[in-house]
Formats: C-alpha cells, structure tokens, sequence
C-alpha cells in the first residue's frame, strides 16, 4: 500500500469551525484548501478578511500571503489533499429535528475528486451512525475508480469560540476511526495540530460524546434557570445560592442562569439526541424537558424585566445589550434575545438593541448606548460595551448575567 505524505488538507466548511482549524494546520505546517459553497465569504477569505472573531485579519493574511492557505469553491481542489476534513453546519430543519442535508451534500461535492489513500474526517456534530451510514456510503459510490483505499474518521470539533483559554490547539480531540488504520491515520494527523489526542474504539462512540458534552450544557443551564424560578419566587438571591453550592469541592459545577440558550450548539445538538433516542424507541423526557425550560425563558426574563417598571410606563422603551448568543462573539444564530424582544413587543414595548460584536440582527441595526430608554437588560454583556453610560442613566436594569457591576439601579435575575 502506498503511503501518501503530502501535508495538504483540504476543509469543507470556512465557518466558525473550518477556519480556525486552518489556521491552527497551516501553523502546524499544513497546506491547507479551504473549500466553501458561498462564494462571497470566500472572497472575502482570500482578500484577507476573517468572518470570524477567533482567526484576525492579520493571520489570515500572513497564511495567504506565505502560500499555505486558499478558500476555494472549487471542490476539484480537495484532489490535492491527503486528508479532508467536513466542517459544514448540522442544524435543525423546521420539525427541529437533524438537518444532515448540507453535510450529505458536502460529501456528494468532494466524493468525485477524493485521490487514492485519502483520509476523510467529519468534524461535524451529528448522531451516531452518520458517518458509517450516510456519508461513507454516498462517498463510496462517487468515488473515483481508482480512489480504492479511503480512511474515514469521526473528530467531532469542541471549539468554544470566543474562548482566550480553550482552542483548537489546546483543547483534546476526540477520534474514532472506522477501522484500525482510518484511527492511525486520524489520530496522525490530529496530534501534528492539536497537543492531545483522544482515541476511542468507533465513531459512533465519538459521535454520541459530542451530542453527551453539549446535552450536559443544556441540562445545566435548565436547571439553574429553573432554580432561579424558584428562588426569585421566595425572593432568594440565585446567585448567592450558586456560589453558596460551589464551595462544595466535589460533585458540583457552577452553571449560571441567562435569557436561555443560543448558537449552532447548545440548544442544536441535544436534539440529535433525542431524535437519536426516538429512532431507536428511547424517549429523552429529561433532555426535552430542559429544552422547554430553557426555551421560555426569554418569556420569564421579559416579564421579569417589565414587572421592575411596574405597568408605570404604557409603551416602555426598553434597550437590550447584547443580542449575540454568548460574549465574545457576533453569533446571533438561535440567539434567545430573538424571542426576548417579540415577547417585550407583544406586550407592547417599543424595543431597540445595542451589540458592539453585531452588525445588523433580522434586518435591523442597532442604536447607541445612549438610546433614550425607560428599562435596558443585560442579555449579553459585550466586550467594549459602555456599562458605565447605561448605567448613569438611573434607569431600572435587569442584569441577567451577573454582570458584578455595582448600581442601585441594577437588578440580578
Ligand atoms: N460554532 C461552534 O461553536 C461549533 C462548535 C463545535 C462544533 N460545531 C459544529 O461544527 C459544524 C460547523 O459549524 P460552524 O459553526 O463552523 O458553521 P458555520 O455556519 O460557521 O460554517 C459552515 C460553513 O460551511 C459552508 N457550507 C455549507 N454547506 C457547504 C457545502 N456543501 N460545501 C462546502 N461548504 C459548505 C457554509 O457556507 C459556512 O461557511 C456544525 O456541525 C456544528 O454543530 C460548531
């Protein structure tokens, strides 16, 4: 058998994914590809302009500038590759049930120019089965004739984006290969990038992880936005509960309560687990419960956030900071501010936004902070927000993020 040694990747998917993990190959020194279907980011790529908070401009440039990296739309391009990594969205279709159609794309896209001896790798997060069920058969079949040896792997990405601690290159990395020598090989490839590898006995193993991790967050965050019901019905203050329980050295983790989950992750992917469940005759009851909780919360913190205005105003203008899912970032995707402000309209609130991180949100821009209100939460605090503006105003405010910024106008959820 020969082996291949070229060090050229190609990433299906420039995104929140795809592009940091070029960048941490190309520093490895990795060739890397990056192939995507929309052609304008990957214009915007190649004339060294990141879509992304964690990879700067300036390294994108450098990467483009030495020769060891491209974005392409151009699938033909993953022949050059020893390995080929997936990285393309897994969301939810309007049943919110998996939508694998892009990754079931990606595969039939590159399939036809995969070279002999190629290891292909799906980082996606996906229920268990997908690779071995859905995507290496539909790559088997497009293949080209001669591609007679592939290797396949599921790696599935853990990148925190937004995280200064955590990254690609940092974080260990789970790898489950299809046979011994798909695992060698992804395991190979895997520790020239990142310091810690992770082998487990089949991808179906990795994939079911992955959906374990994140299903754990949204268990968590449900039950601390449970419990902040609870307390806030007593008048008890939930974070001094919290910190109060984190002081127990063992068998405790701190979650924090907020306006509910958002992103391409948290309330995504513990549906692929109860679908996963449902297909095989199992009902995740507790994973659906937490996703009901944490669903209406927007409904519990709007109402929270009017009750400190108390009906005084008829039509409150009410500014909400932070509209992104989480800080750091400008995802606004599956972002819980969306159901925050329908809520706060219906009940009649004029309603405007302000997030340093986003640009436009559902058609909308934002205003200053300095937007005549009569109430402002804090959704989301951004880095360079303005807290201290807001904050002389002497407005009511409702924190839900435990913002510790001190003011008497300041209420915690
Ligand atoms: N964002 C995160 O924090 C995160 C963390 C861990 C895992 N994941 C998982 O990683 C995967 C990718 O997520 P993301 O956040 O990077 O998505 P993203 O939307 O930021 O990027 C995906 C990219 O794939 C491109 N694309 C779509 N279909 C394609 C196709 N057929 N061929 C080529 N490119 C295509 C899109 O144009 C987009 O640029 C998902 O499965 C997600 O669940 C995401």
């Amino acid at each position: 058998m020969k082996e291949k040694l070229n060090r050229t990747l190609a990433i299906i998917g420039q995104g929140y994914v795809g592009l940091p993990l070029a960048m941490a190959a190309v520093e490895a020194g990795w060739t890397v590809v990056g192939v995507d279907i929309f052609e304008e980011k990957v214009t915007a790529i190649n004339s060294g302009l990141s879509p992304i908070e964690d990879v700067s401009n300036e390294q994108l440039h450098e990467a483009i500038a030495n020769g060891s990296y491209s974005a392409t739309t151009d699938f033909a391009q993953v022949a050059k590759a020893s390995v080929i990594t997936l990285c393309v969205p897994t969301p939810l279709n309007a049943k919110r049930e998996p939508d694998v159609s892009m990754l079931l794309a990606a595969a039939k896209q590159l399939a036809p120019y995969i070279a002999n001896e190629t290891l292909i790798v799906s980082e996606s997060t996906s229920f268990p089965g997908t690779l071995r069920k859905l995507l290496i058969p539909e790559i088997e079949l497009l293949k080209p004739a001669d591609a007679k040896n592939l290797y396949y792997a599921t790696a599935p990405e853990r990148v925190n984006p937004g995280d200064l601690i955590w990254n690609q290159k940092n974080t260990p990395r789970l790898v489950g290969g299809i046979d011994q020598n798909s695992r060698t090989r992804a395991v190979s490839f895997y520790a020239s990038i990142c310091d810690e590898v992770v082998p487990v006995n089949s991808p179906e193993i990795a994939e079911a992880a992955k959906l374990l991790e994140n299903t754990f967050r949204l268990v968590n965050i449900a039950l601390i936005n449970q419990v902040t019901q609870l307390c806030a019905a007593d008048s008890i203050d939930v974070n001094e509960v919290i910190d109060a329980a984190a002081t127990k050295p063992y068998g405790y983790m701190p979650f924090r309560p907020g306006v509910g989950v958002g992103g391409h992750c948290i309330p995504v992917d513990p549906l692929y687990l109860t679908w996963w469940g449902r297909e095989n005759g199992v009902v995740a009851d507790l994973v659906n419960s937490a996703d009901t909780i944490n669903a209406e919360m927007p409904r519990y913190v709007a109402q929270r956030a009017l009750n400190l205005i108390d009906g005084t105003i008829k039509n409150p203008r009410v500014l909400i900071l932070g509209v992104a899912y989480k800080p750091g970032v400008g995802d606004v995707r599956e972002t819980p501010m969306k159901e925050l402000r329908n809520t706060l309209t219906n009940f009649g609130a004029e309603v405007a936004w302000h997030d340093p991180l986003v640009s436009t949100w559902e058609g909308t821009s934002q205003v200053g902070i300095d937007w005549d209100c009569d109430l402002a939460i804090f959704a989301n605090i951004q880095p360079g927000m303005d807290i201290k503006r807001i904050l002389a105003k002497g407005i009511p405010i409702l924190d839900c993020v435990n913002s510790q910024f001190k003011s008497p106008n300041l209420n915690l959820l």
